[in-house]
C-alpha cells in the first residue's frame, strides 16, 4: 500500500516535470505573440486535454487523440471552434470526434480558445508514430500529385486554403481522418466538404496508406511549418 502510493508520487511528479518543461517551452515559443498571462492561461487550460493529447501534444492512438503539438495556431483555433459549434464531432459513427465535441464545451470564451490554441501550437513538435503496413510510397506519389496544391509538396499545409499540415501527423489518425473526410463523418462545414472530394479521389483503403506510405516520407522545410520547433 505504501510502495503503491510512493509509485504513484512518483508517476505523478514526473508527469509535472514533463508539464513544466512543455509550459517553458511552450511560453518561450509564444512569447512573441502571447502576453504572458495568455501563455499561463493556455498552460492552465491545456491540462485538460493531457490525459488524451499527452503532456507534451504527443497523442495517444488508445485515446484515438491525434498528435498537436505544433499544428498551427489558425488549424487547431479553426477545428475547436468546429467542434464547439458541433459541426465536427457529432456524427454517432465518429468515435474520436464524439470524445473531443465534449472537451470543446468547457471552452467558454473565444480568449479562452484563442490561449489553449496558442500554446497547442507553441508546443515542441514530437514526432509521429508509423503503425500502417502495406503501404506503397511510389504509388502514393502518384496519388499525391492532386494533394499538393493545397497541402503542399512537402505537406506543410496553406493557412489561406484551410489545409493543415499533414507531414509529421500519425499514420493511423491521417487514415480514420480521410475515412471520416471521404465518408461525410466529419461534419459537412465548408472545408470539410472541400476535403471530402479530394478523399473520394481515393477509391479504397489500399489508396489511402499508399498516399499515407508517401505523406510519411515527407518533412516540411516552409519555415512557417518549421517554426514550432525554434
Ligand atoms: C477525452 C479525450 C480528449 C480530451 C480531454 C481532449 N481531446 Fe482533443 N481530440 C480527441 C480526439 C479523440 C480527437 C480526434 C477526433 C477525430 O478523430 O476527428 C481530438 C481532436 C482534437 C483536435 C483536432 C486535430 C486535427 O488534426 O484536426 C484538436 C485541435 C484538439 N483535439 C484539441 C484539444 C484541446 C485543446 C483539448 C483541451 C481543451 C482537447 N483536445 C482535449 C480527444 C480529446
Ligand atoms: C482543394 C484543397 C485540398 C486538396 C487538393 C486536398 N486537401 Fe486535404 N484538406 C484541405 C482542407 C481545407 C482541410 C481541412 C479540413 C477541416 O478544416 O476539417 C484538409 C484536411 C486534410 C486532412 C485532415 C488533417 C487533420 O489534421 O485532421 C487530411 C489527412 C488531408 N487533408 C489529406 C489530403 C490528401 C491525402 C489529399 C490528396 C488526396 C488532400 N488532402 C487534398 C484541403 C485540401
Amino acid at each position: 500500500m505504501l510502495l503503491a502510493r510512493s509509485r504513484r508520487s512518483v508517476v505523478l511528479s514526473t508527469r509535472s516535470l514533463v508539464f513544466s518543461l512543455v509550459w517553458l517551452a511552450a511560453s518561450v515559443g509564444s512569447a512573441s505573440r502571447a502576453s504572458a498571462a495568455d501563455t499561463d492561461r493556455g498552460a492552465e487550460l491545456y491540462e485538460l486535454c493531457t490525459q488524451c493529447h499527452g503532456v507534451a501534444g504527443e497523442g495517444n492512438q488508445a485515446a484515438l487523440a491525434p498528435g498537436i503539438a505544433g499544428l498551427p495556431e489558425w488549424y487547431v483555433l479553426a477545428q475547436l471552434q468546429h467542434f464547439k459549434k458541433g459541426e465536427r464531432g457529432m456524427h454517432p459513427e465518429d468515435t474520436g470526434g464524439l470524445r473531443m465535441y465534449p472537451m470543446s464545451q468547457t471552452l467558454k470564451t473565444p480568449e479562452d480558445m484563442q490561449a489553449v490554441a496558442a500554446f497547442v501550437a507553441a508546443m515542441p513538435k514530437v514526432s509521429s508514430e508509423r503503425t500502417l503496413e502495406g503501404g506503397d510510397a511510389t504509388r502514393g506519389a502518384q496519388l499525391y500529385t492532386i494533394c499538393v496544391a493545397c497541402h503542399g509538396p512537402d505537406g506543410a499545409g496553406n493557412e489561406a486554403l484551410g489545409s493543415p499540415p499533414i507531414a509529421g501527423q500519425s499514420d493511423w489518425y491521417l487514415l480514420s481522418s480521410l475515412q471520416k473526410l471521404k465518408s461525410g463523418h466529419r461534419g459537412t462545414y465548408p472545408n470539410a466538404v472541400v476535403m471530402r472530394g479530394m478523399a473520394g479521389t481515393l477509391t479504397d483503403e489500399q489508396a489511402m496508406k499508399d498516399v499515407i506510405a508517401h505523406i510519411m516520407t515527407l518533412h516540411p522545410t516552409n519555415a512557417a511549418a518549421a517554426a514550432p520547433n525554434q
